[in-house]
């Protein structure tokens, strides 16, 4: 077994501390400041000199403040020697910035890759990409894991038999497969159209929802629109007033709870890749990645 050091960024600590418990290792030690003006500032507080580190940052919201911190820790890392800087960013932001909509638009997700690749990250772990061709941005090994398999095993029991699964726009059509398939039904798949940054409408859904219970599920939520706006089409098509929702990260920015408020929604799964909310929200249930980023940690230094 290589040894190693696990290091975190503040991001999400509670994921930090439930990944060394599973691992059964302490954190190392690292002092995350910020100076008067605002620059981050951080120091290694004990020595990394020829060592692989395993460096776990979510780039979830502040999101360039959690990137700047995981860049610095990066160059902090590799200026002190490490032998390997494998990062852990659970979600990735900026994925949704994989493509130019206009022609005067950056590619930002491609940018951030760069950036990473550029400070010294040598392998990167993450989860449920907003596309997986996101990889392709990075020429380092990229271990793209999934937390399908476990929202699956939380949410099974406690979904009615004949539940379809609804995709709620074109890109998510592949992980609404995978769900299908576990849940042996069909999927529907929504057409959500942009009318603005802020907004989308769905103009369609293909396929028959009527009198069904439906599980929604995408990679992420971030204000709540997608899934309100999906309810609303499903609910216009017929669909039986029980909503369930599964997503990989959970943003929850502006008014997203309010959004998620809706009666017909029964249940709403995520997994803590972001810090969940602290709020008491009785219908969210929170599935830990811990265990599988702990295993990807021990497979990668067998
Ligand atoms: C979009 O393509 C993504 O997969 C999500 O559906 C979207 O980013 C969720 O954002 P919001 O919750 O703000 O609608």
């Amino acid at each position: 077994m290589r040894k190693y050091i696990f290091l975190a960024g503040r991001a999400n600590p509670a994921l930090a501390k439930e990944i060394a418990t599973e691992l059964g290792i302490c954190e190392g030690a690292v002092a995350l400041k910020r100076f008067p003006d605002g620059e981050t500032a951080v120091q290694l507080l004990e020595s990394v000199r020829q060592q692989w580190v395993f460096l776990l940052q979510p780039t979830s919201p502040p999101v360039n403040e959690n990137l700047l911190e995981l860049l610095t820790l990066v160059d902090a890392c590799r200026r002190a020697g490490a032998e390997r800087i494998i990062a852990i960013v659970p979600y990735f932001g900026y994925s949704r910035s994989d493509k130019r909509h206009g022609r005067w638009e950056p590619i930002t997700a491609s940018m951030v890759a760069e950036l990473l690749q550029v400070v010294g990250v040598a392998q990167l772990i993450t989860f449920d990409l907003h596309a997986s061709q996101i990889e392709g941005f990075f020429h380092i090994p990229v271990d793209s894991l999934t937390a399908v398999p476990i929202l699956y095993q939380a949410l099974a029991k406690q979904l009615p038999a004949d539940v379809v699964v609804v995709s709620p726009d074109t890109g998510r059509v592949m992980m609404a497969s995978q769900y299908a398939q576990l849940l042996h039904t069909e999927v529907v798949v929504l057409h959500k159209q942009r009318i603005s940054g802020t907004e989308t409408e769905v103009t369609q859904v293909v396929g028959e929802v009527r009198s069904r219970p439906c599980l929604i599920v995408d990679d992420m939520i971030s204000t709540g629109g997608t899934i309100a706006k999906s309810v609303k089409a499903l609910l216009e098509a017929g669909a039986a007033p029980e909503i369930y929702v599964a997503a990989t990260h959970g943003l929850f920015v502006g008014k997203a709870r309010n959004q998620l408020g809706h009666d017909s929604i029964k249940a709403l799964w995520i997994t803590n890749t972001i810090s969940p909310p602290a709020s008491n929200w009785p219908q969210l249930q929170v599935v830990s990645v811990a265990p599988l980023i702990a295993d990807a940690i021990e497979q990668l230094t067998k």
